[in-house]
């Protein structure tokens, strides 16, 4: 999946060195409920530990070659918040160097249209901490809506003390 600017490909052991530059920003995992990573180590176990499926997918600056971000979709089971069984959650990070760029909301519409014309997903949900309200922004520019509701995620970092804002994407 591409556009002229990125692509949405799968992690590589060889984006290690990326990921620790971009992923150990306390300024990024926190914001999204994870811990910024310590070493090229920690980056490169998660590639392997945690990035390793279907659904987690790298950004790719096509210019440079370089994984900036990441977007991928939780199915069922997987998800940070209650989801149907036929739906997916969305949820996506993306370095700080880029960020205002328009790179997300680019890389969000890339996986949306994976999710509804490849796995056919019911609804797509996505959510953001409270005081996040960029995230928001992403998601309102491609299409979702606030639903109101707003949801404990304790097993996020920082998911005790903040609530997730909960969307939906409207669909025709
Ligand atoms: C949220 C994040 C993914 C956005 O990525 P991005 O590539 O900068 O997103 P885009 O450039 O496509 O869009 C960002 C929008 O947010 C807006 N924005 C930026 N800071 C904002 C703020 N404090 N309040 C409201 N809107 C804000 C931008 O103006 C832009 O909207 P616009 O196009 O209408 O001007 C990025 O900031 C990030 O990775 N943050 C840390 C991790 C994170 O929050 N992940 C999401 C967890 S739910």
């Amino acid at each position: 999946m591409q556009t002229d600017r990125i692509l949405l490909r799968r992690w590589r052991d060889s984006d290690a060195e990326s990921l620790y530059k971009y992923a150990s920003d306390p300024e990024v995992g926190p914001r999204a409920g994870w811990p910024a990573h310590t070493s090229v180590e920690e980056s490169l176990a998660v590639i392997r530990e945690v990035f390793n499926n279907d659904w987690t997918w790298a950004i790719e600056l096509k210019e440079t070659g370089e994984a900036i971000g990441a977007m991928g979709y939780f199915p069922y089971g997987v998800s940070n918040i209650p989801i149907g069984e036929n739906d997916v959650e969305v949820g996506y990070w993306v370095a700080r160097p880029y960020w205002n760029q328009g790179i997300c909301t680019e890389a969000l519409r890339l996986m949306l249209d994976y999710c509804l014309n490849v796995l056919h997903a019911k609804e797509i949900w996505s959510d953001h901490f409270i005081g996040n309200p960029a995230s928001g922004r992403v998601m309102q520019k491609c299409g979702f809506v606030d639903t109101g509701k707003l949801n404990h995620c304790s097993h996020l970092l920082g998911g005790d003390r903040e609530e997730v804002k909960i969307y939906k994407l409207a669909q025709k």
